[in-house]
This record gives structure tokens, sequence and C-alpha cells, in this order.
């Protein structure tokens, strides 16, 4: 098969963790007799820095004609003034509207060898294999905002269909695992929740009446993540509160540093990124953690060029890489030999079968 990737590395660890990303791709092709191109663009700061615009007319136009976009990470104290007139975040807002990708799927599995590393207790941990299906396009990131010298505002909307199609993606998503969906909202308090519940509970009624359908309001559903995060399946929230709980949720894996995350929508085509941020202090260091990019192209297989048998073998050879005693520096502990960005890459793509 033939594909287009889009490489935004942007900032901070972005380009030290999509070099890696990238170097798997390209042997998954030569593995299997694809010709993947790849082309690079600007976002974020660096995007600021070059053009004064976070997401530049060029990668709008690179993104849009592409199959898949991968993206590193976006932001860093450069950029953080709360007086600047543009933010690199905002770049990623716009570029996941852009793209219509309003399911973000955020899917934490543990690895057993990294059980140690996660603050939570070893025995919390077995079992746990869930998926967060976060909105994305709506709710309070993309409501009007506004600020005066003492007061400030962020309105938060949501409509019928945007809540209708993101449970749909999540209850497809349940189907093929657990049969089990749980929607988290604040419906005792804020009127966008109880719309989501109100919609939640006619569409899987009416729609997908075989699965399991549980509801927690999301200050007990934090709470739950950390007592019993075993007994999740699918998860399905609004875009705030899934931000908040799938970074609570990656401590379950150990390290931000794992973990992927798909943003898909109507279209074939997605934006891909591991869940970590910019980490700027150990920017350019070569020592940041790839498996989370590493296995975002893995969920690009899958998602947006239907090559499943690929992106398994991609999971397949992180799981291998781990099991093998590899670390990078967040996921070592104090009696193991931390190796850098390029090593695990090279280790993953060793472990490729
Ligand atoms: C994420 C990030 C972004 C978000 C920021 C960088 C805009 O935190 O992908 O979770 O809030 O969605
Ligand atoms: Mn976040």
């Amino acid at each position: 098969m033939e594909a287009l990737i889009t490489l935004l590395p942007g900032d901070g660890i972005g380009p030290d963790v999509t070099v890696g990303a990238r170097r798997v791709l390209q042997a998954v092709a030569d593995k299997n007799g694809h010709r993947f191109e790849f082309q690079e663009a600007l976002m974020g700061g660096i995007a600021i820095d070059e053009t004064g615009d976070p997401l530049p007319d060029a990668t709008r136009a690179a993104c849009e004609a592409s199959d898949a976009v991968l993206l590193g990470a976006v932001g860093g104290p450069k950029w953080s003034d709360p007086k600047a007139p543009v933010r690199p975040e905002q770049g990623l807002l716009e570029l996941r509207a852009l793209l219509g990708v309003y399911a973000n799927l955020r899917p934490v599995k543990i690895y057993p060898e990294l059980a140690s590393v996660s603050p939570l207790k070893a025995e919390l941990l077995e079992g746990v294999d869930l998926l967060v299906v976060r909105e994305l396009t709506g709710g309070i990131y993309f409501g009007a905002k506004t600020r005066d010298a003492d007061s400030a505002s962020d309105l938060c909307t949501y409509h019928t269909h945007e809540v209708e199609r993101i449970v749909r993606v999540a209850a497809r998503l349940a189907a093929a695992r657990r049969n089990s969906l749980c929607s988290v909202d604040k419906a005792n308090v804020l009127e966008t929740s109880r719309l989501w519940r109100e919609v939640t509970d006619r569409v899987m009624a009416t729609e997908f009446p075989e699965i399991e359908l549980e509801t927690l309001l999301v200050d007990a559903a934090a709470m739950h993540l950390l007592s019993r995060p075993g007994s999740f399946d699918v998860i399905v929230t609004e875009n705030m509160f899934g931000d908040i709980l799938t970074d609570e949720a990656s401590m379950l894996a150990g390290s931000m540093g794992m973990l992927p995350s798909a943003s898909i929508g109507d279209a074939k085509r997605g934006l891909y990124e591991p869940i970590h941020g910019s980490a700027p202090d150990i920017a350019g260091r070569g020592i940041a953690n790839p498996c989370g990019a590493i296995a975002s192209a893995a969920l690009l297989l899958r998602h947006s060029l239907d090559l499943e048998e690929e992106a398994a073998a991609i999971e397949a050879a992180i799981a291998a890489a781990i099991s093998g005693g590899n670390r990078t520096a967040d996921i070592a502990t104090e009696n193991e030999r931390a190796i850098s960005t390029d090593e695990m890459t090279d280790e993953i793509i060793r472990c490729l079968s």
C-alpha cells in the first residue's frame, strides 16, 4: 500500500520521539512491501517562531492532503506567557477541528514488567486494559471566551449530534472488546452533562442494548480509576473530563511516555500523538521515551491505513522490548541502566517480527 504521512514534530521532545516513530514506520514498510511517503510541517511553538502562526496555512494544506498525521508534542515555557497573543496549543485545537477528529482514543494497557514503576500497588494493576474515548472537538475548550480586568469566562456547549456520534464510536469499540461502557459526566451540576446523559442513555438503549452501560460522575470516576482500574473496559466522556482523566489513567501504566492516542472522525484520515507533553526539561538530550510515539504509529496503521497486522506487530515489538529489560529513564528503576531514545527505537525495530 502507498500512503502519505505528515509528520508534525512540534516542540520540546516532539522531534526526538517522532524520529523514532518514523523509523519504525519505515521498517514496517520495508518488511511488508508498503510505500510510505513522509512530509514534515511546522506546528506549535516552532511554527510561531518561524511564521507567527501555530498552524500555518502550509501545514493545514499538508495535513489535509495526507492519509494520516503524526504529531510529537507542542508547547513549552517559551510560549507560555499568559499575555502572548498566540499559543502553540491553539494550533493543536485548530488542527483537531480542521481534520474533524472528534473522537480521541486513549488506550491504557499495563506492561506487567512496569508494574513497579507505577505509583499504584501492583495488585490493583492486574488485568488493567481500558480505553478512554474523549470527545475532542466540542465543550469548554472550544466555547467562546471573555476576559476583562477582573473576570473571565469560558462557555461549555454540547449539541445532541456531538454526543450521539462520540457515544456510537465508543459503543462500537466496546462491542469489539468486553462489551462494557462507562459514561462519565457531572449531571448533578452541569446542564451539558444532563444532555450528555440523556443522549447517551437513549443511544445505548436503542442502538446498543447488548452493551452494559455504567454512568459515573466525574469526581467519583477519578476515584474509581485508582481504586478499581481493572474493572473498566471503555470509558466515554466529554473533552475536559477526558483530558484530565487520561493524565490520571496514564499513571496506571507507570509513565505518560508509554501511552499513545488516536484522534479520528468520520473520514479515514486521523491524527496520532503520544499523550505526553513537550517535556522541555529533557528536550534534545536524546533520553525521551519513544514508546508512546511508536505506539501512536501503530494506531495510525490500524485506524487510518487498515493495516491491523502491522499495527499489532509494532505493539508486540514494544512489549518485547520492554520485557527484554530495555528502559528509558522515565521507566527505569534505580538499579536499571537507562538507554537512549534511539537505542529504545533500535530495540523495538529489532523485535519487529
Ligand atoms: C492533550 C493536551 C492538549 C489538550 C493541549 C496541549 C491543548 O493536553 O492532548 O491532552 O488539552 O487537549
Ligand atoms: Mn492533556
